[in-house]
């Protein structure tokens, strides 16, 4: 695999836990997968999202003991305001997927320096598709720089959405928006990994990305991702916040205004 000359230690430390927690979640995926909720709907875990979380931290914590970690699993090991390094850890994107035997999950890690992710990396490890993205040094798929794409009308465009589920309760969670996309012509797809979808979008293979609901360690590393590749990141309607969930509309250069005024119905 080709990779991008002169990464940081940080992106080569983030690139290295990932490929090793890979050979867990493959090795997990061929095993019958035991499958335990946790609190809300539709919220799983598996043994493996646990190995793959453990690893990923011990891994990164043999070259920097003082770093700090938001990890899915295990949480917070910082304080409010990190004077370190702060990752930001998702070992399993993609659970649901995972516990169905449908190999589109990834690993994401992400490394933050005062409130700015400073590099990313997001790995498939089914189709061996390893992103990486350092702040000012573009994004790379498998050693390839990337470019969002340059798709100009929404009737064109390919969306990646999530579904909404409990409409009463949060009523941004809206079908409205979806129903607008689906009359203006666009496709819609939900992969079930919102950090591969980040990714992808980042590749050009999407045009445009809107989900709500969605933790830091969702998009830590597909934020710089979109940003190294020319895209657009919009938090929506409030700020990105560490401690909560946050909706997210990303496309490329183009799409931005338009879909925005969509979502903002
Ligand atoms: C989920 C996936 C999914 C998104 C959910 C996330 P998980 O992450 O990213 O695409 O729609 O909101 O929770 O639970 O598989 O790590
Ligand atoms: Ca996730
Ligand atoms: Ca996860």
């Amino acid at each position: 695999m080709n990779l991008p000359l002169g990464l940081s230690s940080l992106a080569l430390t983030a690139k290295e836990a990932a490929l090793e927690a890979a050979k867990i979640l493959k090795n997990g995926f061929k095993q019958s997968i035991k499958v335990s909720t946790k609190p809300g709907r539709q919220n799983y875990v598996t043994e493996y999202d646990n190995q793959s979380e453990n690893c990923i931290i011990s891994s990164i914590k043999n070259q920097f003991p003082s770093h700090q970690f938001l990890a899915e699993e295990s949480g917070l090991s910082y304080q409010i305001e990190p004077e370190e390094v702060l990752w930001i850890i998702d070992p399993l994107d993609g659970t649901t997927n995972f516990i169905h035997h449908i190999p589109i999950f990834t690993i994401s890690i992400a490394a933050m320096i005062k409130q700015e992710i400073v590099c990313g990396v997001i790995y498939q490890p089914f189709t061996n598709e390893l992103f990486i993205s350092e702040k000012n040094q573009g994004a790379y798929l498998n050693g390839k720089k990337l470019q969002v794409s340059s798709t100009k009308f929404i009737k064109d465009a390919l969306i990646s959405i999530n579904f909404p589920y409990d409409v009463k309760d949060h009523p941004i969670f809206s079908i409205e928006q979806l129903r607008e996309f689906t009359l203006l012509g666009a496709s819609l797809r939900n992969l079930g990994s919102s950090s591969l979808a980040l990714a992808y979008l980042a590749a050009g293979k999407l045009d445009a990305f809107w989900m709500n609901h969605l933790y830091p360690w969702d998009w830590a590393a597909g934020k710089l991702m979109i940003e190294e590749s020319q895209g657009k990141l919009t938090f929506y309607p409030e700020k990105e916040n560490l401690f909560t969930t946050s909706t997210i509309l990303a496309t490329n250069s183009q799409l931005h205004p338009e879909l925005l005024k969509c979502i903002k119905h």
